[in-house]
């Protein structure tokens, strides 16, 4: 089994089962052009975050992580007109070309970009009394992901779905010996959840055209 093989199944999935439209491509072809790192989510990822979100009814959406919108798209077209997404992205470059992909896909009505460290997006979401969000995608720098998960858990409410992406990243995650920065973040990420009495957890790998890697699933439960 290899990488090749891995992507051949998900193009097979991703041509029969999930069919990007124009706009989806598009995104992925800007972000490109642009020269943003080719790291989004794959189209069958992106369309599981956009059935999570249909199966859980959500109105209100957090991402932590844009890049160029591509599972931003995603999400949002799984939102009702009302509903709402903000998203959180430091590099403004990449924010700029999110903003292009959003109005292309017909949904920069529903979402909001705030462009900034996540941790200050976060803290100020949560200062003006913003939320609770129906589910939280955390998919930014990964040494992060434990302060992120902290914001998350005050961002939300009983049934909602926290989602942290790249928590395999290879395998790497089982090395206790890792020092490496990303590695620490998800063991750590992954501890606290098991530690957290208000989240039923699970984590599920994945191989794709992404490679090897991963993601955790937390429902919030009443405390
Ligand atoms: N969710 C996107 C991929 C996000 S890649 C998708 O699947 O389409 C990770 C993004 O997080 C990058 O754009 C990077 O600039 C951003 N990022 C990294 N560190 C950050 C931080 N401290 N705060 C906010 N965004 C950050
Ligand atoms: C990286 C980040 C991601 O969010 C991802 O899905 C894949 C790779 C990275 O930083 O290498
Ligand atoms: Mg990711």
């Amino acid at each position: 089994m290899s990488l090749d093989q891995w992507s051949a199944v998900d193009h097979y999935i991703s041509e029969l089962l999930v069919q990007e439209d124009p706009a989806l491509q598009d995104a992925l072809e800007e972000s490109r052009r642009a020269g943003l790192p080719p790291i989004s989510v794959s189209p069958a990822q992106g369309k599981l975050l956009h059935l999570l979100a249909r199966v859980t009814g959500c109105r209100s959406i957090l991402e932590i992580g844009t890049l160029g919108g591509y599972s931003t798209i995603w999400l949002a077209r799984a939102l009702p007109a009302d509903g709402r997404l903000v998203t959180l992205e430091i590099d403004p470059r990449h924010a700029e070309v999110a903003r292009g992909n959003l109005d292309r896909a017909g949904v920069a009505d529903r979402v909001e970009i705030r462009v900034g460290a996540a941790a200050d997006s976060l803290d100020g979401l949560h200062g003006e009394g913003t939320g609770p969000f129906d589910l939280v995608f955390i998919d930014a720098d990964k040494p992060g992901n434990p302060g992120y998960f902290g914001w998350a858990l005050r961002l939300t409410r009983p049934g909602s779905l926290i989602v942290v992406d790249n928590v395999v990243r290879n395998g790497t995650v089982v090395d206790d010996t890792s020092d490496d920065p990303t590695v620490l973040g998800t063991r750590r990420v992954l501890e606290m959840m098991a530690a957290e009495p208000r989240v039923s957890v699970t984590a599920v790998q994945t191989v794709g055209s992404k490679g090897y890697d991963g993601f955790a699933l937390a429902l919030v439960v009443p405390g």
